[in-house]
């Protein structure tokens, strides 16, 4: 790809694994960068068709994924979602010699396995909240009596963003256990279980690009969980994010610079599991300073759908930098705005709720600079575009400030029509107070 004389090597074919708003932001980016021919995405989704080419092969089909990949040649895969990178699709295709971005399976753990990140970050000593890991419900059930509530419970593997319980009492805690670990409510990711102090603070979200030893940091993020305004409701996949988050001071990022994110480069490094492609650090900001919640290793969703339409660099340069070991070469850079996504929901997420309604108005965004109509839950029907799932589509607008910006995205919010449209109306909202 790079041949080194500036000439032009631009011709990339691009596969992106995933299907969902963060993919669509994943392709996007990928579409504005020089170097990119063609984009593939498997399997992808109606919006996503508009800038790609998409091939009905699940992110879960390894041998589909790679054999697609030869037959079109492509230069370079994109894997989006947490589920193949977990399960080693990272090394299924590095050992065809296929060119890939994303952390390979004894690195992706760092996302799979809490109780395998809880132990790396309490070895480097890592903050991050106290805690007990579990195999037998019993030892667990004991512990709990002695413990202070409220408490968090966490199913250890992969559990689609769901496996953590917030305990207030021991009552609580104990259905908990029972549930995660007897009725297996998650599967098997509550064979083993993680007991954790409760933490309370401003959360926030910081994404970042690692090449095995150098990190380099996006501009802050946060997400709004629960499905209803002021933080009622059930906890969903995220209603909606803003970027950067005030609550991102200067302060904070030096104290991660210093005790956080090279430290647990370093540390997965020292484990000889270096890690290359996306950590989004899950942070809280507690009262005894800045703690690790949580780690993935991949974009957030709808983190990404903020973060890469503020970026300047070229993205599949800085991914391709991060694969071949030089992403010190890399100066990333971050518009000096703010922008705001608002998902667009199906009425009764993320319960059950009704697809299939058509959904109009959405040429709009073609023209219009700074806004964006992310798809998330779409497919086509009959030549039309349909909703397809809870989350529909994440409207995303820039501004010069988040208060602008969330103006912009809640006006562009009211151009798309869809029966059942559910949205939050105070996203980004709590930035009044900072
Ligand atoms: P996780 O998947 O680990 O990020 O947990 C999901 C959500 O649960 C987080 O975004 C927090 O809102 C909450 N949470 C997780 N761990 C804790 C903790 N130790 N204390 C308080 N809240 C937590
Ligand atoms: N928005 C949170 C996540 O992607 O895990």
């Amino acid at each position: 790809m790079r041949n080194g004389d500036g000439e032009k090597e631009d011709e990339m074919k691009i596969l992106i694994v995933g299907s969902g708003g963060r993919e669509h932001a994943i392709a996007a980016s990928a579409a504005k960068s020089p170097k990119v021919e063609k984009i593939y995405c498997a399997p992808g989704n109606a919006g996503i068709a508009m800038i790609a080419e998409c091939v009905a092969i699940g992110a879960m089909e390894f041998d589909k994924l790679l054999s697609f990949a030869k037959e079109k040649q492509v230069d370079f895969t994109i894997i989006g979602m947490d589920d193949p990178l977990v399960g080693g699709v990272v090394d299924a295709f590095e050992a065809q010699g296929l060119k890939v971005f994303g952390p390979r399976k004894n690195a992706a753990i760092l996302e799979g396995s809490k109780a395998f990140s809880k132990d790396l970050m309490k070895k480097y000593g890592i903050p991050t909240a106290a805690y007990e890991t579990f195999d037998d419900p019993q030892k667990a059930l004991a512990y709990l009596e002695m413990a202070k509530m409220p408490i968090v419970l966490k199913a250890d593997g992969l559990a689609l963003g769901k496996g953590v319980l917030i305990c207030q009492n021991l009552e609580e805690a104990k259905a908990g256990v029972k549930e995660i670990m007897e009725d297996k409510k998650f599967g098997s990711a509550g064979n083993h279980m993680v007991v954790e102090e409760f933490m309370t603070g401003r959360e926030v979200s910081v994404l970042s690009f690692v090449d095995g030893k150098t990190i380099r940091v996006m501009s802050s993020a946060q997400d709004h969980k629960r499905a209803k305004d002021k933080d009622q409701g059930l906890n969903t996949g995220g209603m909606g994010t803003f970027s950067p988050s005030p609550f991102y001071t200067k302060e904070v990022d030096q104290f991660c610079k210093k005790y956080i994110y090279q430290a647990t480069v370093d540390a997965m490094a020292a484990e000889g599991r270096p890690f290359v492609g996306i950590i989004f650090f899950g942070l809280m900001l507690t009262e005894d300073g800045p703690k690790v919640l949580e780690y993935n290793a991949r974009f957030g969703d709808p983190e990404a759908q903020v973060v890469l339409p503020r970026m300047k660099n070229d993205m599949v340069e800085v991914m391709e930098a991060c694969v071949e070991g030089r992403l010190d070469e890399i100066d990333l850079q971050f518009e000096d705005n703010a922008a705001v996504c608002v998902v667009l929901a199906s009425e009764g997420y993320p319960v059950s709720y009704e697809k299939g309604f058509e959904i109009k108005g959405m040429e709009r965004f073609e023209t219009e600079e700074g806004y964006y109509c992310f798809h998330a839950g779409t497919a086509f029907k009959d030549g039309r575009i349909v909703t397809n799932g809870g989350r529909v589509l994440g409207i995303t607008a820039k501004g010069a400030d988040l208060k602008e910006a969330r103006a912009n995205a809640y006006q562009a919010a009211e151009w798309v029509e869809f029966d059942n449209k559910y949205m939050r109306h105070d996203i980004g909202k709590a930035i009044d107070e900072a």
